[in-house]
């Protein structure tokens, strides 16, 4: 495995401090990864998801401040503010509680109507159709199989123009609902997502909007614009105080250019933000001393397509007109 970003990072501060030891390298090129990744994940992944201008503006903002990226570019942390000049860099905020990912954000990022059943490989050079395959194809060993088979320039090409499942009622994988674990036991995990937050007493959907301070669904209709899941959420549940939570999420109407519902994305942004203001490494500590100059121009300077290209250069012709690498890619016939 000598082509991860890990390495690309080493060699960039072995180049820049050739005095420091193995261990430091090793250490310093993980600290900056990890904030790249978080870069990654507030400003091009989150955004991809919830295509709203205010989301968007929002989440940019987490990072580089309500003055922008241009503005932190090119002077840096203008104030102290997070909210002027980003999270990164600003003071350390526990905002009382000691940090956590809390049971709620796991009860809202069960995502897994994403993930699709079946799946189409493309050659990145001709775009002929190399295989056909269904989830199972790529779980576990079966996915380095695939990767051996056809390439990962290919892998890569194929996920990135193809969409992910809607997160909506009815579309659970059904390789998912029929599980197998490591140990051989066969699960259903559109079961299990719905059986743990009941164990863990995650509320009830209505329950859980009241906590949020949001209006409950007062029926069935209410809660759902879809007369036909109305119907059988009621016969499923008798009572819409009943839905769980997730269910309900998955019902219930989309704001425009959100893939996922506005209950859940109550408790995704308070995570977004609070995930940063608790990190020593990405407040008080995200210093030139902790990661270096060569560290803070690598997290500055590259986002998802940089790294992706730096790799595997191939997929240049479809990721060219492509501002976020979480959007669908070009297809290379078309471009
Ligand atoms: C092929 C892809 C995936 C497989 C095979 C898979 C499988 C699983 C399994 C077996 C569990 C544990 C169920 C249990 O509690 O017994 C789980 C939990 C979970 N999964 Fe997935 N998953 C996949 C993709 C995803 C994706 C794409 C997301 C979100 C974007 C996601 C979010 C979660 C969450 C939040 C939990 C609960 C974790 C916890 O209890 O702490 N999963 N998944």
């Amino acid at each position: 495995m000598r082509d991860t970003e890990h390495n690309a990072i080493c060699d960039a501060l072995r180049a820049a401090y050739p005095s420091w030891s193995d261990e430091e390298v090793f250490q310093r090129a993980r600290l900056i990864n990890a904030a790249l990744l978080a870069k990654i994940h507030t400003v091009e992944w989150t955004p991809a998801l919830l295509t709203h201008p205010t989301v968007t503006a929002a989440l940019r903002a987490n990072w580089w401040g309500v003055f922008g990226e241009r503005i932190r570019r090119n002077y840096g942390r203008v104030s102290s503010s997070e909210v002027l000049s980003g999270i990164p860099g600003a003071e350390r905020d526990h905002f009382g509680v000691p940090y956590a990912i809390t049971e709620e954000f796991v009860a809202v990022y069960r995502m897994h109507p994403l993930i699709p059943d079946d799946y189409t490989f493309y050659s990145l050079r001709d775009q002929s159709v190399l295989r056909r395959a269904e989830l199972p194809d790529l779980l576990g060993l079966n996915g380095v199989r695939l990767i051996d088979e056809l390439g990962a320039e290919n892998c890569l090409y194929s996920f990135g123009i193809s969409h992910p499942g809607a997160l909506r009622l009815h579309n659970f994988p059904n390789h998912l609902r029929k599980f197998s674990r490591h140990d051989g036991t066969v699960v259903d995990l559109a079961t299990v997502d719905v059986l743990r937050d009941r164990e863990r007493g995650v509320p009830r959907y209505n329950a859980f909007r009241r906590l949020l301070h949001m209006e409950p669904a007062k029926s069935f209709e209410d809660l759902t614009d879809n007369p036909e899941w109305a119907r059988e959420l009621r016969d499923v549940y008798g009572d819409v105080e009943l839905v769980d939570l997730l269910p309900g999420t998955l019902a219930e109407p989309l704001p425009p250019g959100m893939a996922f519902s506005d209950t859940a994305f109550r408790i995704f942004i308070l995570m977004a933000s609070r995930r940063l203001n608790s990190d020593r490494f990405f407040t008080t500590d995200f210093t030139d001393e902790v990661y270096s100059p060569v560290g803070l121009d690598w997290i500055r300077d590259n986002t998802m397509t940089t790294v992706l290209l730096r790799h595997f250069p191939g997929l240049t012709p479809a990721l060219r007109n492509v501002e976020n690498a979480f959007w669908p890619w070009s297809s290379v016939r078309l471009s």
